[in-house]
């Protein structure tokens, strides 16, 4: 594993931001794999304005997300769809048909996960995935568990998840109960991975997940056995590695 330290938030997105550059320039057709939430907003934000100033072009880039709602429309605004529209797909020149995500308006579980996961072997794999890391170790929406999900599945959302996303919605009753995610071995067949975590509340997980053993009780600890991972992490997150 390689650590990159970043002294803050925005050096991290910078850091990010250029390994994930360096992937487009060295191969203008890669296949990207993103992640939403809260952290790889700044990267995100670094991409559209070196995209605006004309040193990136993502004309022949393809995106493949982690996850999504399942049962939310795309153009509802707390779906993963809305948030890549919002933060990447309309602010720079990648084609809307090279963007994927999985489908969350398909109901039938078994039929999204295959098209899903075969989706990805026809695109020929994620060159460069990016991730994020849960305060529970998990990546996409592999939670703790006994064993490492395998291929894109379909997840029950634990409850503290359900209760934690109740403030964007109405009511309890409009927050998803289930989501299409990404599975461990997906996310080990990215031939690059690149981790970001911010924050010191993010400080003790980091260190389980990465210092830590090899458990399905900490999904992104299997990290840990990729042969090309990348942790950015700010100082803040990093202040329990000695
Ligand atoms: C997002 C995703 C999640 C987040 C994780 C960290 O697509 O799959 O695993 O990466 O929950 O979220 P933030 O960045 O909000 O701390």
């Amino acid at each position: 594993m390689r650590l990159y330290t970043a002294k803050d938030y925005n050096d991290l997105s910078r850091k990010a931001a250029n390994l994930l550059s360096a992937q487009i320039i060295m191969k203008p057709w890669c296949v990207l794999g993103l992640a939403t939430g809260s952290t790889p907003i700044g990267t995100y934000d670094q991409l559209v304005e070196w995209y605006r100033k004309g040193d990136l072009d993502f004309s022949e880039v393809t995106t493949v997300n982690l996850d999504e709602y399942k049962g939310l429309p795309a153009d509802n605004d707390q779906s993963y769809h809305y948030f890549m529209h919002k933060h990447l797909f309309d602010r720079v020149n990648i084609k809307e048909g090279n963007t994927y995500l999985p489908d969350g308006m398909e109901e039938d579980p078994e039929k999204e996960c295959s098209r899903y996961a075969r989706l990805i072997n026809r695109l020929g794999g994620v060159d460069m995935q990016l991730l994020g890391l849960g305060h529970n170790g998990h990546i996409g929406f592999n939670e703790p568990d006994e064993a490492f999900e395998k291929e894109v599945h379909c997840v029950d959302l634990q409850e503290r998840t359900i209760e934690a996303n109740k403030r964007f919605f109405a009511s309890a009753d409009d927050v998803p109960k289930q989501a299409y995610t990404m599975g461990i071995k997906t996310i080990m067949q990215a031939r690059k991975i690149v981790v970001i975590v911010s924050g010191e509340e993010k400080a003790e997980i980091v260190k389980k997940a990465f210092w830590g053993p090899v458990t399905p009780k900490i999904p992104a600890s299997i990290l840990q056995m990729h042969n090309d991972v990348t942790l950015v992490a700010d100082e803040a997150a990093l202040s329990l590695i000695g």
